[in-house]
């Protein structure tokens, strides 16, 4: 194929979105540096490796939680809204991370967690003391299902279950109602329907962009609108309990109140912000609407359809191989989808996933490499691409002896149901929670091979990979081989060249087993971009021989003039037709 046939093709909105050339980098506080011994990370730490972040090259750093919380789930249990949990430092330490990080030139999302609140926030509390209380309506409050009584088994108001194991209705005798929470009985669901709380939302994420922030990664927020009558979902064979999701995921006015609250929350702000829906089950039609920047919703979603693909009927803890040509065949269709309209998000892990090289390469004898063509492949496709922290390190997931280990209350929960209600053997539920479960994400950055890990000179609150005498920045940072430092280039190459944030984007080889391979194309420049998922070397035919001779401007290999793949290589090559 010559460059003549390149489908020209500008979108619309390329000239501007400062995002497109954007990286951002994910800090899970509670495992990134304890600064003062007491073994969960904080504030003063993060702002101790600004430096590190300002050198890898992100532009956007997004927070996990650090409001005041009871930390039932790390912090997306929020009980103030407008302070810091001292576990994490005080208002001033954030005031001097958006500083620092200002001062480098880069940005701060805050983590907006409005689909529920803890218990213990000062709404929940009022809301649950009465029933005239102004603000019982914030949050969902029904009787038991008629004919049965209040409190039994069974007499929930409907048969949702939670996304920690369980009902998602719990009891409340004070007025002899059930509040629902689809995740756990301490995060109660605000109910957006109510229009002052919806203005109190507004309210506070103005006196967060007020204080410096840059914008916000909005937790579950395609969650926010439910069906008002609550229906059942249809039920699990397994457990007693329904799947309400297709009552509550992206529900009948979610567009309405993302317009809302872009509306109140944006408009007329002068400044360069990001937004960033997490949305579990949003479909790419969906997609387009909220990320379309005409209707001003969110800037990007993060959808999941990539990250179901080696799951067993969606379910996290009965994991199965990832085919290749399904991952392409999906990740190509939001590529398509949203190149007229709208903008992707590219993920391959987060704070509630295994670490990306464990799951989509191999974290045994070709761990650098994978970790590395993950990288060259997520960076390169069209997007703003998210690093969790430690993936630019290779970690790996950590290999859990016992349910002892683990501390995350929605593996603690399964376990517990699993064995005491499935008639599972603990090792069972151990091997099945194995590959997925979230605390394999959230074990210490390895920064050193010291005992600590450079993490922490206390007892950490979740074990240290022991793998960290190996695998850590200190060994990586100057070493021009490491993982880290690839990471620094192919961040780079987005921050220079305009072909990787606005090219267009075109799947090759979809049929391929083991052979990910696409070009990007903003004329007069290509990009051919390859990348072999398997230990098994691979020669690539992709209609032009003639990309051999083209510049490899980016591999995980000693580079050679060929399109022939070693074991887990990634190879990008770039030319420009005006030769
Ligand atoms: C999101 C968060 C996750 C949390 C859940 C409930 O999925 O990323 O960590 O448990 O929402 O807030």
């Amino acid at each position: 194929m010559s460059s003549d046939d390149i489908a020209v093709h500008v979108p619309a909105s390329v000239a501007g979105d400062w995002f497109r050339s954007a990286v951002v980098y994910q800090v899970y506080p509670r495992s990134f540096v304890d600064s003062d011994g007491d073994g969960v990370g904080d504030l003063p730490g993060v702002i101790g490796k600004l430096d590190y972040l300002h050198d890898l090259g992100v532009d956007v750093v997004w927070l996990s939680p650090v409001y005041r919380s009871p930390q039932d789930d790390n912090g997306y249990d929020v009980s103030d809204f407008r302070d810091v949990d001292p576990i994490f430092g005080t208002l001033a330490d954030l005031d001097r991370l958006i500083a620092g990080l200002h001062a480098r030139g880069m940005k701060l999302l805050m983590d907006l967690v409005v689909n529920h609140t803890s218990d213990e926030h000062p709404w929940f509390v009022e809301s649950r003391s009465s029933e005239q209380n102004p603000k019982r309506d914030w949050y969902w409050w029904r009787s038991s299902r008629p004919g049965h009584e209040a409190g039994s088994a069974g007499a929930e108001p409907n048969n949702w279950r939670s996304a920690f194991s369980g009902p998602a209705w719990e009891y409340d005798d004070r007025t002899g109602q059930y509040y629902l929470h689809l995740f756990s009985p301490k995060q109660p669901d605000l109910n957006w329907e109510n229009a002052d709380l919806r203005s109190a939302v507004y309210e506070m994420m103005r006196w967060w962009l007020d204080r410096g922030v840059d914008g916000f990664r909005m937790d579950v927020v395609n969650y926010l609108s439910k069906e008002v009558s609550l229906p059942d979902g249809p039920t699990d064979p397994e457990t007693r309990y329904g799947d309400g999701s297709r009552h509550y995921v992206c529900g009948p006015r979610i567009h309405e109140f993302l317009h809302e609250m872009h509306r109140n929350v944006f408009q007329g702000r002068t400044g360069e912000f990001l937004t960033v829906g997490e949305m579990p089950g949003v479909t790419v039609e969906d997609a387009i609407l909220f990320t379309d920047p005409a209707r001003g919703e969110v800037d990007m979603v993060f959808q999941f359809e990539h990250v179901m693909l080696d799951l067993e009927d969606g379910d996290k803890w009965r994991p199965r191989p990832l085919e290749l040509t399904r991952l392409k065949a999906s990740l190509g269709r939001w590529q398509e989808a949203l190149a007229d309209r709208g903008w992707n998000s590219l993920y391959w892990g987060n704070h509630d996933a295994a670490r990306a090289v464990s799951r989509f390469g191999d974290d045994g004898d070709h761990r650098v490499q994978s970790a590395k063509m993950l990288a060259g492949i997520l960076h390169l496709h069209r997007g703003t691409p998210y690093i969790y922290q430690g993936e630019e390190l290779g970690m790996t997931n950590m290999r859990f002896a016992a349910i002892e280990d683990h501390r995350d209350i929605e593996v603690l929960n399964h376990h517990h149901e699993a064995t005491t209600h499935l008639g599972r053997t603990d090792a069972e539920v151990l091997a099945a929670v194995a590959p997925l479960n979230r605390d394999n994400a959230r074990t210490p950055v390895q920064w050193d091979a010291t005992c600590g890990a450079g993490f922490s000179t206390g007892l950490p609150w979740i074990g240290i990979n022991p793998n960290a005498d190996r695998i850590n920045a200190a060994s990586q940072v100057n070493d021009p081989d490491s993982v880290f430092s690839f990471y620094r280039r192919v961040i780079a190459l987005r921050h220079e060249d305009p072909v990787v944030a606005d090219g267009d984007f075109m799947m090759l080889l979809p049929d391929h087993e083991q052979v990910y391979a696409f070009r990007r194309a903003l004329p007069p420049v290509e990009m051919l971009v390859l990348g072999n998922f398997s230990a098994v070397e691979q020669s690539v035919e992709v209609g032009d021989p003639t990309w051999a001779e083209a510049d490899q401007i980016l591999g995980n290999y000693p580079m050679e003039s060929t399109l022939r793949l070693r074991p887990w290589e990634f190879k990008a090559f770039r030319r420009s037709s005006r030769r």
